[in-house]
C-alpha cells in the first residue's frame, strides 16, 4: 500500500464544479486584485474565526509582519517567541525591524511553554507571538494573563490551526491580531500563497489594510511606505468554495488523530502529543510523533510506501540564519530534544482508516524491532 505524506486531489474535486465558473466569473470581469470575491472572503473568515475585521494579504508570513507593524512594533522593540516554529515567525519580526527572543517550548505539547516567559520580558519587549503548532493552541490563559499584567500585545502565529479552539474560543481570536497563513498544504488551503489577519481591533485592520497595498489611505495617496501584500480574487475563490468544508474536515482529522492514538499507544518507545483537554479543540495540521531513531522510521516508512515529514528538524535558535543571535545547542533543550525527535505522519481529512492502519503497522514493525 502506498500512504502519500498528503494529498489535495480530493478536496480539490469537491470544489471543482462549483470553482470553474466562478474562475469565468472573474476572468470575463477582468477584476483580479480585490473586488467582491476577495471582500466576501474577508466577512466570512471574520465571522469564521469569530472576530471583528479579517484582512486578505498574500501569506501567512505577510499577515504575521502586517500585524507587528500595525501595533507600532519596529526597532528597538523585542518580540518573544519560540525556537521551535517555521522561519516565518522570525522572519516577520526581523523584517519589522524588531529583535526575536526565544522561550523554550512545553514538552508535554510543542507550544510555547508559559511558565517561562516572564524570565525573558525586559523594558524592551513589547509583545508575544505564541505559535498554535500542529493546529494545537498554546496556553494563551497564562499567556493573556502575563501580557495583561506586564502590558504586552499578543499576536497569535496560527497560521497551522484555523478553527481550533481554546476554551471555545477560535484561534485567533484570543490576541490584539491572529495570523494565518492558506499554504496550500494548510487546514485551509488556496492555489498559491495567500493569508489573513485577524483582529478585533479597527485600528489595527486599518493599517494592515494600508501596509499590504503600498501604503496608501486611497488610490495613490500614501500614508507610510508599505507593501505588495494584497489576496487576490482567484484565491479569494478557492478560500471561499473551501472554507464551507472546513469545520467537516477539521472534524475528520480529529477522527484519524483518534484513530492513531488509540492504535499507537501501546507501541515501545513512541509518544505522542496528548489529545486536546477540556481546554484545547486541536485541529491536527499535523500528527507528529516522537521516537528516539526518528532517521531510521523515516526510512522504514519510506520503504514501506508511506511519506512523512519533518516538522521541523532544527530549532531556530541553531539555524545558520540566526547565528548572529550567539546561541548555542543547550539554550532551548525542549525544542532540541523534540527536533531531533519529531516525525510527521500523513494526516488529511480523506486519508482512510485502512491507510492509518496501513502507516500503524509498519511503525508498530519497526519498533518492535527495536525493542
Ligand atoms: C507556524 C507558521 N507560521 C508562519 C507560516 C508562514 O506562512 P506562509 O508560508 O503563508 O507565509 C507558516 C506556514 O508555513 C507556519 O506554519
Amino acid at each position: 500500500m502506498k500512504v502519500p505524506f498528503l494529498d489535495l486531489k480530493p478536496q480539490y474535486r469537491r470544489i471543482e464544479a462549483a470553482l470553474k465558473p466562478r474562475f469565468e466569473e472573474i476572468m470575463a470581469a477582468g477584476a483580479f486584485i480585490g473586488g467582491p470575491e476577495v471582500e466576501a472572503f474577508e466577512a466570512e473568515f471574520a465571522a469564521f474565526c469569530e472576530t471583528k475585521y479579517c484582512v486578505g494579504v498574500s501569506s501567512g508570513t505577510d499577515a504575521l509582519r502586517f500585524a507587528l507593524l500595525a501595533c507600532g512594533i519596529g526597532p528597538g522593540d523585542e518580540v518573544i517567541t519560540v525556537p521551535h516554529t517555521f522561519i516565518a515567525t522570525t522572519e516577520a519580526i526581523t523584517q519589522a525591524g524588531a529583535r526575536p527572543v526565544f522561550v523554550d517550548v512545553d514538552p508535554a505539547t510543542s507550544t510555547l511553554d508559559p511558565g517561562r516567559l516572564e524570565e525573558a520580558i525586559t523594558p524592551r519587549t513589547r509583545a508575544v507571538i505564541p505559535v498554535h503548532l500542529y493546529g494545537r493552541p498554546a496556553d494563551m490563559a497564562p499567556i493573556l494573563e502575563i501580557a495583561g499584567r506586564r502590558n504586552l500585545l499578543v499576536i497569535e502565529d496560527a497560521c497551522q490551526a484555523h478553527g481550533a479552539r481554546y476554551r471555545g474560543k477560535r484561534a485567533g481570536s484570543m490576541g490584539q491580531a491572529g495570523c494565518f497563513s492558506f499554504y496550500p498544504g494548510k487546514n485551509l488551503g488556496a492555489f498559491g500563497d495567500a493569508g489573513a489577519l485577524v483582529t478585533d481591533d479597527p485600528e489595527i485592520a486599518r493599517r494592515a489594510r494600508m501596509l499590504r497595498e503600498h501604503g496608501q489611505s486611497r488610490k495613490y495617496y500614501h500614508d507610510t511606505e508599505g507593501y505588495t501584500g494584497r489576496l487576490d480574487a482567484l484565491q479569494a475563490a478557492v478560500l471561499r468554495l473551501k472554507l464551507a468544508f472546513l469545520e467537516e474536515g477539521n472534524r475528520a482529522r480529529r477522527e484519524n488523530a483518534r484513530r492513531y492514538d488509540e492504535r499507537l499507544a501501546d507501541i515501545p518507545g513512541l509518544s505522542v502529543i496528548p489529545d486536546g483537554d477540556q481546554d484545547v479543540e486541536p485541529v491536527y495540521h499535523l500528527y507528529v510523533v516522537f521516537v528516539d531513531d526518528r532517521e531510521g522510521l523515516q526510512e522504514h516508512l519510506s520503504r514501506s510506501g508511506v511519506g512523512t515529514g519533518l516538522h521541523y528538524p532544527l530549532p531556530l535558535h541553531l539555524q545558520r540564519a540566526y547565528a548572529g543571535m550567539g546561541h548555542r545547542r543547550g539554550d532551548f533543550p525542549v525544542s532540541e530534544h523534540l527536533a531531533d525527535r519529531l516525525l510527521s505522519l500523513p494526516m488529511y481529512p480523506e486519508i482512510s482508516p485502512a491507510e492509518i492502519d496501513y502507516v500503524v503497522s509498519c511503525i508498530r514493525s519497526f519498533q518492535e524491532g527495536r525493542a
